[in-house]
């Protein structure tokens, strides 16, 4: 079996941040998303893996490299614009020959790993397996039509959800994809669309299989959406403190401090990571947060938030439910008139008590 990833993607939902980063290495922990995907594939047993990519490619590649440090061998697939996700199965067709394949976005998180799903194809050897999740609000995804337990229809982002089972963005597929993909059009947002490859396998008498998801799956489009994925991977943390603090500082519960950090008269409450080199003084990092490298925290209460590499925060109480960026400042402002003074990118979201 193989794998194919996807990376490409703009990732306008998450913009700024997505300016300067691929969507797919949004840290969660500190580490980018696409990490935990690359993992599962290993620890399924899978070595050959095509991943897709666009625009964004040398970050990926910087990133991942030739994928050994995961066990696995990467081979590269250009997408010269994102054109669906069948389009993906479509210009990785030399690359997966007529092995069946898992499919994973690599935006997605899937706690409970690839293993019973590459199991369960193999048992079964569908033509392909697809993963269901029930969800308070389908619209976002594809969504299954059932009837009598059986999935008989799939639709991309109804406006009329026919259920709540939402199409998680994991697949496995066998050699007959490679037909569906090239018998579909493009749809209406002029991309081929792998819900109308899945619907052309059923509508063509294929065997399609579909299993319903327990465990937690996120798809990682926007803020809320990565706080949520931080939130489980910090949920598996173990605790490990390797950084220094001083005696007035208090480490609570499950919470990794990285070679090199130093903690100054402050409180970090886990599930938290706090990167290395990072200085926290006077301050309190909350449960739920991921504080990069090389950051500073000053006088400053965080929880429930994501900081990204090298910023500072400086006198602050309190920023909460955030995602912010690399080398970013925030400090109150000592000039008058007492204002507040923004030097902020293109797609900000500031909300000011
Ligand atoms: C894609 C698929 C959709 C699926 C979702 C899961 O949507 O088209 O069917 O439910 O991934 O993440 P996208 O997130 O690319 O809009």
């Amino acid at each position: 079996m193989k794998a194919l990833v996807l990376a490409g993607g703009s990732g306008t939902r998450l913009r700024p941040i997505t300016h300067t980063s691929a969507k797919q290495l949004v840290p969660l922990a500190n580490r980018p998303i696409l990490y935990y995907c690359l993992e599962a594939i290993a620890a399924a047993g899978i070595r050959e893996v095509g991943i897709v990519v666009g625009d964004t490619a040398p970050m990926i590649h910087a990133a991942v490299g030739d994928g050994g440090e995961f066990g696995l061998e990467v081979t590269y697939i250009p997408q010269d614009a994102p054109r669906g996700l069948a389009h993906c199965v479509l210009i990785a067709a030399d690359f997966l020959g007529s092995d069946p394949f898992v499919m994973y976005l690599g935006d997605n998180l899937l706690v409970d790993g690839l293993t019973p799903i590459v199991e369960e194809f193999a048992a079964y050897e569908p033509d392909a397996l697809i993963l269901l999740k029930e969800v308070d609000d389908p619209r976002q995804f594809g969504v299954a039509v059932v009837e009598d337990g059986r999935v008989v229809g799939l639709v991309e982002k109804p406006a009329r959800p026919p259920s709540n089972l939402a199409l998680v963005g994991v697949y496995v597929f066998g050699a007959k994809i490679h037909e569906a993909v090239r018998a579909i059009e493009p749809s209406e947002r002029g991309e081929l669309e792998i819900t109308d490859a899945v619907e052309w396998l059923l509508r063509s008498g294929c065997d399609v299989r579909s299993k319903v998801i327990d465990g937690d799956w996120i798809d990682t489009g926007k803020r809320q959406d990565i706080l949520e994925a931080n939130r489980i991977v910090l949920d598996h943390l173990e605790r490990r403190v390797e950084g220094t603090a001083d005696p007035e500082t208090r480490i609570v519960g499950r919470v990794v401090v990285e070679p090199g950090a130093k903690l100054i008269r402050s409180e970090v409450r886990g599930p938290t990571i706090i990167g290395a080199d990072t200085c926290l003084v006077d301050s309190f990092v909350g449960p739920y947060s991921s504080i990069g490298e090389n950051c500073v925290l000053e006088d400053s209460e965080i929880d429930h938030s994501i900081i990204l590499a090298g910023s500072t925060v400086v006198g602050i109480r309190r920023i909460a439910d955030s995602l912010v960026g690399r080398e970013t400042s925030i400090r109150p402002s000592t000039e008058m008139p007492r204002a507040y003074r923004l030097m902020v990118g293109d797609h900000c979201e500031i909300t000011l008590p």
